[in-house]
Order: C-alpha cells, then structure tokens, then sequence
C-alpha cells in the first residue's frame, strides 16, 4: 500500500518572518504527522536553514525547489543535492514546469538533475505535464509519455523506485482551476501504465502526485482517487490552515 504525499512548493514567496510564521503554524499543527502521510515543505533556498530548525523533531520533512545537475565548481548560481544535504533536505522538485517553460530546462536536464538528485540519495519529485495547447491538440497522453520515458530512458527504471512523479498540467497551476478528478486520474493511470511496461513493482509503489490548483475545496476528491497519491501543492501551502486542510484530506 502507497503511503500518501502532499508536498508544498512555496515557489519564489515569503520573508524570514512570513516563513518563520508559516513553519511554525505548520509543526503545530502537523508536527506530530497525520496518518499515512509524508508532508514536505519546500522553501527557497535561503530560507532553508530557517525552516530547517523550525521543523527540527516534528514530522515535517524539507524539500528543495530545484538543484544543479553538477556536483560542485565553476556554476555560478547554483545550488548542488550535497548543499542541500547540509540543510537536512530529503526531497527535491526536478523539472517543475516553470523552470522548463521560464528558464529553458529541458528534459536533457531534468533528467541529468534527477540522476544527480539520487546519486545523493535525495528523492527527486519529477514534475511532468502538458500545456494548454498540447491538450487541446490531443497530445496531453503523448507529451507525459515522451517526457517520463526520457528520464526513464537515462535514470533507468530502478531509479524510479526511489522517486516521486508529479503530474502538473501546466494549464491548471495557479490559475484557481484545477483537472478535474477524471482527468487527474485517467492521466496517473497512464502515468503508472507508463512505469508498468518497464516494471511492475516500480510502477505499483512509486507515489505519483496531481498539482495544479490543489485547495482545500478539491483535494479530498482528487486523493480518492486511485492513482493519486497525494499534491505538490503551490498558492494553497502558503496558507497555513488551507496546507493543513490539504494535508489532513488524503483518507
Ligand atoms: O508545484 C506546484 C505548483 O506548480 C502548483 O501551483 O498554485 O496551482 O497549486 P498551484
């Protein structure tokens, strides 16, 4: 049996003291854990530290947004997974579509990332999707299968035991309006028939999670869905009660 998984991608908000209130609103409430359900927080990086300490002894775990597929050297800018590991992060958020679609990530790179991600030992949530577009056009099954299969085809199978998909159509993040529960299921289906071909084992434990306009509103429907482990959740984790809501809707 799956255990459930809401992650909650803060994205590029917050301050020390918005952060310090949020982290601490959120080990109130879900320090002690919720019943079958990993929750992870993923801050910006500089407040990493902060949150760390914050969530020190409490169930909740640390996430990162993104990392450098290189080790360590010459990359201005970046942030390597044994940085992040300094900060006690388990998780990290490989290939969200706004890196993709914002700062020309390609799958080349998701996929060089999410190695570099496991070769660390930290769990990469591999974000794939279509666009509106891409929908419209009928290709929405496609565009997943293409971008799955090439991380697949360079991590190998095995790798994906040790990871989490989140399957995020781009049409549906911060616009208020998520897939429908259908949609949403029909694609983590396909999603897990994807891993399946491969391996069947991989396919039936690994954790695959909808976001894209997850509230508190919608998410106690979409996580009864079969193929839905869970939510990497954007705009809603950045409200304390509306998290916890999330959080304590997975049945
Ligand atoms: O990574 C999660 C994010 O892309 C979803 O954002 O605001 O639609 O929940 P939001």
């Amino acid at each position: 049996m799956r255990r459930a998984l809401v992650a909650g991608n803060w994205k590029m908000n917050g301050s020390r003291s918005d952060i310090g209130e949020l982290i601490s609103s959120l080990v109130a409430e879900l320090g002690d854990g919720v019943n079958g359900v990993d929750i992870v927080v993923c801050p910006p990086f500089p407040y990493l530290n902060q949150v760390a300490d914050a969530a020190h002894g409490s169930e909740l775990v640390l996430g990162a947004q993104n990392l450098s597929e290189y080790s360590s050297g010459a990359y201005t800018g970046e942030v390597s997974a044994s940085m992040l590991q300094d900060f006690r992060v388990r998780y990290v958020i490989v290939g969200h579509s706004e890196r993709r679609s914002l700062f020309a990530e390609s799958n080349q790179q998701a996929a060089s990332k999410f190695v570099a991600a496991r070769e660390a030992g930290l769990t990469p949530i591999l974000c794939v999707g279509e666009t509106g577009e891409q929908r419209s056009a009928g290709q929405a099954l496609q565009v997943v299968a293409d971008q799955i299969d090439f991380v697949v085809g360079v991590a190998g199978i095995a790798a994906m035991a040790e990871a989490v998909i989140a399957y995020e159509p781009v049409w549906a993040i911060g616009s208020g309006e998520s897939a429908t529960s259908q949609q949403a299921q029909e694609m983590h289906a396909h999603i897990r028939g994807l891993l399946a071909a491969h391996d069947e084992d991989v396919a039936a434990a690994v954790q695959i999670l909808y976001g894209g306009s997850v509230s508190a509103a919608n998410a106690e429907e979409l996580f009864a869905c079969p193929d839905i482990d869970g939510g990497l959740v954007g705009g809603a984790s950045l409200d304390a009660q509306s998290f916890i809501r999330i959080c304590k809707s997975v049945s």
